[in-house]
């Protein structure tokens, strides 16, 4: 594996891009190769199976483009297909965002009592509640399903009365029924969308709550996994490439505020899995 290779980071659709902001600012030196499987999204509310399989035909298809790391920014994949991905792509790294977002919830929480808002997949799959708990055996975990945020992140609904109040839908239940000493101090956005909504949720939740982001903390990560592995590139101008399965103006459209930079339609290469 070559120094020069491009990162691989794939997500099911546009959220992914909020790891790649992250990325690129850790890592500008680097040729980035993100894929959005824009056909198929969402992956939040599908049967654990059919995560896999498309995790699998992802991973194959960003191989394919001979990347040095493959970065699975995609919170549901990470959790149900991490392991499964890893088996078939067995020459590079490969780097979910549900580990690195538990190792610093752990760090952030004092108390042990930390809250996890994601997907319903997520959720269910239980791949934060076990992160946590293996580092920290203390550790108590509130695990919520949040699914309106993605609608709401995409919609750019991201400040205001419709955010805050789908917020107090979902967080409430979970810092209002407890005893001031037993409220989660820590709240992990496990999911790739829900950094778009911090705001909103940071309002409901209250200045006093430690919210953690796993996109900074993956791509930390990611950089040190490089330097590990001797590949961190060190010179050269960093590049992006940006890779859908359908869709490629809504890609750009949505895809830009993500990214926090406008992408162009024609930026958008399609390809099918
Ligand atoms: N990217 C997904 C995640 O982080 C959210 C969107 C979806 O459900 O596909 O879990």
């Amino acid at each position: 594996m070559t120094v020069g290779a491009p990162i691989g980071v794939f997500d099911s659709g546009v959220g992914g891009l909020t790891v790649l902001k992250a990325l690129v600012a850790q890592l500008p030196r680097e040729r980035f190769v993100y894929l959005g499987d824009t056909a198929r999204l969402p992956y939040g509310t599908k049967s654990p199976e059919t995560v896999v399989r498309y995790a699998l035909q992802a991973a194959d298809a960003l191989a394919g483009y001979g990347v040095k790391c493959l970065v699975l920014a995609c919170n549901t994949a990470s959790a149900v297909g991490l392991t499964a991905v890893s088996e078939r792509i067995r020459d590079v790294p490969v780097i979910g965002v549900v580990e690195p977002g538990a190792q610093a919830a752990c760090l952030a929480s004092r108390s042990g009592h930390i809250a996890v808002i994601a997907t319903e997949g997520t959720v269910r799959g239980g791949a934060y509640q076990d992160a946590i708990v293996r580092r920290r055996s203390d550790a108590r975990v509130s695990a919520v399903p949040a699914p309106l945020f993605v609608a709401l992140a995409e919609e750019g609904l991201c400040h205001g009365p419709i955010a805050e109040s789908v917020a107090r839908h979902y967080l409430e239940p979970v810092f209002d029924s407890h005893a001031d000493a037993s409220r989660p101090d820590t709240l992990v956005l496990g999911c790739t969308h829900f950094p778009m909504l911090a705001d909103a949720i940071r309002i409901v939740a209250g200045p006093q709550v430690r919210i953690v982001d796993s996109a900074e903390t993956t791509a930390r990560c990611v950089r040190l996994t490089l330097e590990a592995e001797n590949l961190l590139s060190e010179g050269g101008e960093g590049s992006l490439r940006l890779l859908a399965t359908d869709a490629a103006d809504r890609f750009a459209r949505i895809g830009g505020r993500f990214l926090e930079r406008p992408i162009r339609p024609h930026e958008v290469e399609l390809i099918d899995l």
